[in-house]
Formats: C-alpha cells, sequence, structure tokens
C-alpha cells in the first residue's frame, strides 16, 4: 500500500492527510496513538452510500485496537443536512455514554463530513473528528480545513421557506483525513463530475496564491484531461493530491476566512459558491443535460454553474476579458458538467437568495469574482445589474 501524505500546518493543530489505496486500514491504529489508552468508544457517522464492506472492515479494526465502535448511519441530501439530523445524532452520541477522549469518526461524502464535523465540534464542548471521505468532492474539498454544519430553512418574504446552505456551524479542524481511493470505484459518475467541478474551482484561483505549485494546476488538469474524464486510478489519485495541497496551504494562510486576509484568503475558495448556493436548492432547476429528471442540481453542479454566472458578471464589470469564461465553459463541458439550467426563477430572485447568503458582508454582497485565467478577486457590493447578467447567462 502506497499513501502520500499532505500536511495541513496549522500551528497547535497540525495534521495530515493520508490519501491512497487502502488508507482506511490505517485508521484504527492511529486512532489509538493519537486518543490515548484512555479511550474506549469511537462515534462513526456512516454515508449509507459507502460499500458495506469498507463499514465492516474499519470496525473490525476499531474492534481489534479494543474500541466499541459505534455506528450510526446518514443518507445524505442538503434537507437530511439539518438541525433534525443533527439533534438525532447528539442523542446517539449521548445514549452511547461516549466521553470527552472518545473521537468521533465520519465516513462518506460532504453531507456526512459536515454533519459529523459539526456533532463532534458541539458535544461536550468538542471532541476529536477523524474524516475519512469517501466522495471525489470531499476528498478535494470537504474534509480539509475543518468547515464543519447543516442547512437552515428560514422563513421568506412571499410566505414560504427557503433552505440557507451551511447558514449554522463551526470551524473543528479533524485530527486526521483518510482519503482512500479504493472507495471510489463505487462512486457514480455524476458524483464524479461534480467532484471535478471542485477541483476546476482550484485551478480558477491556483494562479493568484503566489505558490507555483498551485499555479500551474489548471494547466495539469488540462494535460491530464483524458485520465481525468476516464477516471484513471492514478491520474486521480495524483489529482486529489494537488488539490489536498492546494486547500491546505490556504487553509493554513487564513484558518477562519478573515475579511483581511492578504490576497483572498479562504474566501477565494468560494469562486462561484455564492451563485451555486443560491440555486442549488431550488426545487426543479436540472442540469441542461442527455439525461432526464436530474433536478435538484448537486453541489458540484451548482459549483461550476456559479462559476460561469461569476465570469459573465466579472466581463459585465469589466474586470475580465470573454475568453476565461469561454475556456471554463470548454472545460466544464469536456469534463460533462452542466453549463446552462433549466427552471431557473427570474435574476432578481436569484439576486435576493444570493442576499441572504453568509458570504454577505454587513448589507453588502460579497461575490469572488475572476481578474485572469487562474485568479480570481473579492468584490463587495457588485453592482446588481452585473450579478443578474451572471444568473442570466446560465439561464436555458
Ligand atoms: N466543509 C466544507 O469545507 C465543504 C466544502 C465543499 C462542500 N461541502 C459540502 O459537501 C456536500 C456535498 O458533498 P458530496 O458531493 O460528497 O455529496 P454527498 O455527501 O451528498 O454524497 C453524494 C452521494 O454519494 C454517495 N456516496 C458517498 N460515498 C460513496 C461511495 N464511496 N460510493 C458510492 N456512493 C457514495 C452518498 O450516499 C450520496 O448519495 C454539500 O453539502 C456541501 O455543502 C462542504
Amino acid at each position: 500500500m502506497s499513501v502520500r501524505r499532505v500536511e495541513v500546518n496549522l500551528p497547535g493543530r497540525a495534521y495530515e492527510v493520508r490519501i491512497g489505496g487502502g488508507a482506511l486500514g490505517s485508521v484504527a491504529s492511529a486512532v489509538r496513538s493519537m486518543a490515548g489508552a484512555r479511550a474506549s468508544r469511537v462515534f462513526v457517522v456512516v454515508d449509507t452510500g459507502v460499500p458495506e464492506r469498507f463499514v465492516d472492515q474499519l470496525s473490525a479494526d476499531l474492534a481489534s485496537q479494543g474500541f466499541v465502535a459505534c455506528v450510526a448511519c446518514v443518507t445524505p441530501s442538503e434537507e437530511i443536512k439539518s438541525i433534525e439530523t443533527y439533534h438525532r445524532l447528539m442523542v446517539e452520541i449521548a445514549s452511547t455514554g461516549h466521553t470527552r477522549v472518545d473521537p468521533v469518526i465520519a465516513l462518506g461524502g460532504g453531507v456526512v463530513g459536515d454533519l459529523a464535523g459539526f456533532v463532534a465540534a458541539s458535544y461536550q464542548r468538542g471532541v476529536a473528528v477523524i474524516q475519512c471521505p469517501t466522495t471525489l468532492l470531499s476528498m478535494v474539498d470537504a474534509s480539509v480545513g475543518g468547515k464543519t454544519g447543516m442547512n437552515l430553512v428560514v422563513p421568506d418574504d412571499a410566505g414560504g421557506s427557503t433552505l440557507l446552505k451551511n447558514l449554522v456551524g463551526a470551524f473543528h479542524q479533524p485530527r486526521l483525513v483518510v482519503a482512500d481511493m479504493d472507495v471510489l470505484a463505487s462512486l457514480d459518475p455524476r458524483h464524479r463530475r461534480a467532484g471535478l467541478a471542485e477541483c476546476v474551482k482550484h485551478g480558477m484561483i491556483g494562479a493568484g496564491l503566489g505558490d507555483d505549485a498551485h499555479a500551474g494546476l489548471m494547466d495539469w488538469m488540462i494535460e491530464e484531461l483524458d485520465g481525468i474524464r476516464a477516471f484513471d486510478d492514478s491520474t486521480i489519485e495524483e489529482l486529489v493530491g494537488r488539490n489536498v495541497a492546494l486547500k491546505a496551504s490556504v487553509v493554513v494562510g487564513d484558518e477562519h476566512e478573515s475579511t483581511d486576509a492578504k490576497a483572498g484568503g479562504r474566501m477565494l475558495l468560494n469562486f462561484g459558491h455564492t451563485f451555486g448556493h443560491a440555486i442549488e436548492t431550488i426545487e426543479g432547476v436540472s442540469p441542461v443535460v442527455d439525461e432526464p429528471g436530474l433536478a435538484p442540481l448537486l453541489h458540484g453542479e451548482a459549483v461550476g454553474l456559479g462559476m460561469v454566472a461569476a465570469c459573465c458578471a466579472a466581463v459585465e464589470l469589466g474586470m475580465c476579458d470573454r475568453s476565461i469564461g469561454d475556456e471554463l465553459v470548454s472545460m466544464l463541458e469536456a469534463i460533462g458538467l452542466p453549463v446552462r439550467v433549466d427552471g431557473l426563477p427570474p435574476g432578481c430572485e436569484i439576486l435576493d437568495r444570493m442576499m441572504r447568503d453568509k458570504k454577505m458582508a454587513g448589507g453588502s454582497l460579497r461575490v469572488i469574482l475572476p481578474v485572469g485565467w487562474g485568479k480570481c478577486a473579492i468584490v463587495e457590493g457588485a453592482d446588481e445589474g452585473a450579478i443578474v447578467a451572471g444568473i442570466d447567462s446560465i439561464r436555458r
């Protein structure tokens, strides 16, 4: 088993991301050495999409290290990433007799990672969490950096309700991240493509980070596009390693997404997200590809569409050349990601939803817009007409 390691060098909270086939086999012994002899239980939050053999193996490994493993299952969706599910998990962990020295393991995609991470952040004011991502998206993005949380449904002005993404949460860094490439074999093609959208996002900010290692990410992805599209094992492992390294360096530079971070900091990782979050959870919005019944959008699809809208808004504002958006669209299309959607409500409605996103700064809308190929900037109080033009550009 060859496992590559990427360090997240946060002062006082450094941790390792292990990437490679079979890496899950190292989790139980790592948990024992980090939790110490007094730990006796592990609360494992498992994504029901993960093939059973990985769950069974992890439980057996934990038992052989002397742990009682209590497994709680979650079937992921944005609706289930809720306070109700959080409450259920809190009741389950409390009823197992879990103590402050006992860790939590998240084995699943981004929904499970965010929920289990928030349970760990808040149970008895914080216990250790080990993130074991099982989707491409959670490997390259969600499991690294310590963001945890859930969605909240709030009443809207029209007498209905709106699901606001990730509105409740906390920063809680994992003690270890283990990305076992073998688990990706069962991930369906649509979720594979959704994960690639976050890799493209990293490529779109890589050149602005002031580090040659990340500046070349997009060019490398273009060179390796055939292997990426074919989901070739070694190419995907390299892709995960490069993306995790980029994300780790951004997180180390700006752990808590401060508004005055040098050169944009962690906020740059939100490229595509303010637009994306606003359209992700709208019922009936479906990607325009040759398959019926795909509504609602997946998170990665919404991020890809959000990046397209952001490019168009940036062109409207005179911030970048139209060719940047064209190249982005070619890249997303080559991967098989949607660049237009059906069923989008009027632009002003989407704008309203964007205004309620937590990326608002005071009373003004904050968006991340491209200023060149691989470079983005934070724009406060962007002109609403340009934002609506961006939204309209992804409407079929
Ligand atoms: N915390 C962060 O920094 C961060 C960053 C990006 C995204 N996110 C969040 O992550 C979520 C999206 O994550 P996601 O794309 O992983 O979606 P997801 O968690 O909904 O998982 C997608 C699907 O894949 C299934 N699945 C998981 N592992 C599998 C496997 N090995 N084989 C087969 N099926 C498997 C799941 O059951 C689910 O049906 C969103 O809620 C988003 O807000 C968080």
